[in-house]
């Protein structure tokens, strides 16, 4: 495996990504981690970072105990200037600082580096300091017009700094280089595939769980569903899962998810607990307020239905790896600015052990292994949708009447989508029941009814998003079919937003 070292830069899980790209397992750590050597350990990656070596306060790792094991190194951005600086080199301001795309020009192309890449290429930098003197020993291998130090090899070792990001998509023969690095350099073989993910975390969990009893619980997303398929396939019929209608999920839902579930051999408790959480939902308006309504209600009925399965012992999770990495965090605990409530967790009180066979995995991977464990692509390829569902896509008080005529609105909408092959091209779409009524004219009478807006974005991890840009005939279909179809609705708009300043959902 590849250790990564992170130092808080924006671009650590993207460096892990072209690693497992790679089909190499990687880790990510903070500077901070106490490091153990092992025998699979084949590399270490210093990340970059928002920090300059001058910093007073900069991320210092004493780097000697790396060092020592004689494994291959690679410092990018801040990890190259550490690297430098660390053996008495120097690290200065850059007279201005450079970010975005240069040329780069490989000054020794026999360095096993850059096999394969061109002599010159475009790369990416981002960053505010330039190393202005390679301490002896040093040997320069390529450079920038603006940055002499582009990247250099300490002479006799396998350690390496780049001053450009080579994991980002602008610098184009990035992929060469990295794969220079972990296959060639470091000797790492490309074994890490999904099938023999499947058969190393099947076995492991067969070793933990034994003839124990486990509990899930399944949202019909990809996450929850490729845990529970991977589980049924360790421990059959040792696995329960439990399926909560909260009264918040996409029209048919409940139903279909169920369906096919039960299609994949899982054993499901389905539980139609619309009321309940309807009741708890009723008159709250603030949307943070909400989330921890249906938060709540939901572990009370989760925690309800397993107690109802005899001798259970452990709770399943389909977690995944961007929500377990301990990134380092640069300006303190950031702040909440919407409290997802599925990464609370479970209450203490029912005394589980956690089992979250995904952990490790990033998204593009889960649906990876989903496919190789035979789930449907219906499944698979299923948008992100929030755990508060529909709650959170209606502005205000929820109410089931409001429910339904959203359920309806988003129905067509994802349907349309589907039938005109957009779906695959977005990351999420869906409906906002707005607070408001508007004046309309439909036929000669006059209405007076509710908005909709329409939500759709192109993302590839949910943190920045862009609105997608429909074809006009494909709004004014969309538009025409809502409003006449659902009764309730006579105007719609669309929400032309970007994540940032704005975010996918609304509350
Ligand atoms: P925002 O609205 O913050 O959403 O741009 C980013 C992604 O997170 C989803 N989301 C949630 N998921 N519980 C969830 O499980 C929540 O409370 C929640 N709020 C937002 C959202 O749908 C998008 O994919």
């Amino acid at each position: 495996k590849i250790l990564i070292l992170d130092f808080g830069s924006q671009y650590t899980q993207l460096i892990a990504r072209r690693v497992r790209e790679l089909n190499v397992y990687c880790e990510i750590v903070p500077f901070t981690h106490s490091f153990v050597p092992d025998d699979s350990l084949k590399g270490i990656i210093l990340s970059g970072s928002p920090f300059s070596v001058r910093d007073e306060n900069a991320p210092m790792p004493d780097l000697q105990g790396y060092h020592n094991t004689g494994l291959p190194i690679l410092g990018v951005c801040y990890g190259a200037q550490l690297l430098a600086q660390s053996n008495g080199g120097e690290v200065v301001p850059s007279i201005s600082r450079e970010y975005g795309r240069a040329m780069l020009t490989v000054t020794d192309p026999t360095s096993p580096l850059f096999r394969g890449v061109s002599l010159k290429s475009q790369v990416w930098m981002s960053h505010g300091d330039t190393i202005s003197k390679v301490p002896n020993g040093f040997k320069l291998l390529a450079g920038t017009d603006d940055v002499a130090v582009g990247a250099y090899v300490i002479e006799g070792r396998n350690t390496y700094g780049i001053q450009f990001h080579p994991e980002v998509y602008h610098t184009t023969e990035g992929a060469i280089m990295l794969k220079n690095f972990i296959v060639d350099i470091c000797d790492c073989k490309q074994d890490w595939t999904p099938d023999s993910f499947i058969e190393t975390t099947v076995s492991e969990l067969r070793q933990k769980v034994g003839k124990d009893k486990v509990v899930l619980g399944l949202s019909g997303g990809v996450d929850s569903s490729v845990a529970a398929v991977l589980l049924h396939k360790a421990i059959g019929s040792q696995l329960t899962c439990i399926f909560v209608d909260n009264g918040l999920l996409r029209k048919n839902e409940f139903v279909d998810v169920l369906e096919s579930y039960k299609g994949m051999g899982l054993n499901v408790i389905g539980v139609d607990a619309k009321q309940q959480f309807y009741t708890a939902l009723k008159s709250i308006e603030d949307p943070e307020a909400k989330r921890k309504a249906i938060g709540k209600t939901f572990i009370d009925i989760f925690d309800q239905e397993s107690h109802k399965i005899q001798g259970v012992n452990w709770l399943a999770q389909g977690t995944i790896y961007p929500d377990v990495i301990e990134s380092i965090s640069v300006n303190g605990p950031s702040m909440t600015i919407k409290s997802h409530h599925n990464v609370g967790g479970l209450p203490d009180t029912m005394k589980l052990k956690v089992v979250e066979p995904l952990r490790l995995l990033f998204k593009d991977e889960v649906r990876r292994v989903g496919r190789a464990l035979g789930i449907g692509d219906h499944l698979l390829s299923r948008h992100p949708f929030p755990g508060p569902g529909l709650g959170i896509r209606i502005l205000g008080d929820v109410t089931e009447e409001k429910v339904t005529l959203l359920q309806d609105a988003d129905y067509i909408f994802t349907q349309m989508l589907r039938k005109e092959g957009l779906y695959e091209k977005i990351w999420q779409a869906g409906v906002i029941l707005l607070p408001i009524r508007s004046v309309g004219v439909m036929g000669d009478e006059r209405t007076y009814e509710n908005v909709v807006a329409l939500r759709a974005v192109v993302s590839t991890d949910g943190m920045t998003a862009d609105w997608y840009h429909f074809p006009y005939e494909f709004l004014a279909k969309l538009s025409n079919e809502i409003i006449n179809k659902v009764k309730g609705i006579n105007r719609v708009v669309y929400d032309i937003s970007s994540k940032p300043p704005a975010t996918i959902e609304w509350e």
